[in-house]
């Protein structure tokens, strides 16, 4: 029996010299030492054996199937460890080669030209202030002096969501909110998206953005409304820049004045970019009106100010000489990918 046991022992060891995988190490343990394997077989033959043989055997069985389990538990580990270097192996990047390119975007002209505004006007000291484009009446119209049945509305076609709320037709109710909010000394510019109902063509569109400029302080005056947007015209389009300032109207300030840029491309001499005028329209502007200062509860007594307003498409369909506003709009990667 104990040649037996040693026969066993052998035969079990070569089998697990050939395992390779899991399931085969299962199977010698079941062949070897389950329920019905070949020791449990050879051990329910021990009631042959005398009493003297019968602690021998049994010693030198449950030694062997220790030794048996040791194995098997050592080339559990073997395997599992090799498993786990070959997965390694299988899922090393390599950090080193190269990426797929994602494709980078950049600016929209619209917000490469708006920032450079922005520069310059944080040069000067401004801050920026927002409102909402969804506004009331009040603040688009009746706060800035334009009462309901002014002829001032007419000019901008409002879309309305009721009576008296509507799509900000101009930035300038931001001016009414910046000075119920703040005391002066104010210094903002609020740049932002507004909503007339024009029909789309080459200089319209429904939606477009406006730059919103108010100074309010002590003792403001026509020439620092001058001086400031003279600095911004060289800042923006170069040192050679003059401007000129010619009387309007609007109903928030008095007086009031458009102001023309010297024609960057012809330097004023006259070119079919400025239509042989030597001068461009770049933005409105003055003093604000007294009564909207009340109307903010600024004493007009004691503090003036300028306020003016840039009309962002303008400013960069001329930066960029674009004929045609809708091509700011509709996306096309063919046009934008050129700034
Ligand atoms: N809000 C005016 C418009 O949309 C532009 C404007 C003109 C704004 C003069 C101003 C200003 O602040 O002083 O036509």
């Amino acid at each position: 029996m104990k040649e037996q046991l040693e026969a066993i022992r052998k035969s079990a060891i070569e089998e697990l010299e050939k395992a390779a995988a899991l399931q085969d190490l299962d199977s010698v343990r079941i062949r070897f030492l389950g329920k019905k394997g070949e020791l449990t077989a050879i051990l329910k033959q021990m009631g042959r054996l005398t009493a003297e043989e019968r602690p021998v055997i049994g010693q030198l069985a449950n030694e062997i199937r220790a030794d048996l389990e040791d194995r098997i538990s050592e080339k559990v580990d073997a395997i599992k460890e090799r498993m786990l270097e070959e997965k390694l192996r299988e899922e090393k990047i390599d950090v080193t080669l190269p990426s797929g390119r994602v494709p980078l975007g950049h600016k929209h002209p619209l917000s490469i030209v708006l920032d450079e505004v922005k520069d310059i006007f944080f040069g000067m000291g401004f801050n920026v202030a927002s409102g909402p484009e969804v506004e009331w009446d009040y603040y688009n119209f009746e706060a800035l002096n334009i009462p309901k049945n002014h002829p001032a509305r007419d000019t901008q076609d409002t879309f309305y969501i009721t009576e008296n709320m509507l799509l900000r037709t101009q930035t300038s109710p931001c001016q009414i909110r910046v000075m119920e909010k703040q005391a002066p000394p104010i210094r903002v510019i609020a740049p932002g998206r507004v909503y007339r109902s024009d029909a789309v063509d080459a200089t319209h569109s429904p939606i477009f953005h406006q730059i919103e400029g108010l100074v309010v302080d002590k003792g403001i005056t026509m020439a620092d409304l001058k001086g400031c947007l003279e600095d911004f015209a060289k800042s923006l389009y170069g040192e050679d820049t003059k401007i000129r300032l010619r009387p309007h109207h609007f109903p928030f300030t008095e007086p009031s004045c458009e102001i023309d840029v010297s024609c960057f491309n012809c330097g004023g001499k006259g070119c079919p970019m400025c239509k042989g005028e030597g001068w461009i329209e770049i933005l409105g502007g003055g003093m604000v009106h007294p009564k909207v200062l009340k109307n903010c509860g600024v004493d007009p007594d004691v503090y003036s100010g300028f306020a003016f307003g840039i009309g962002l498409e303008r400013l960069v369909m001329f930066r960029f000489n674009i004929d045609d506003m809708r091509l700011l709009y509709e996306n096309d990667v063919r046009f934008l990918n050129q700034f």
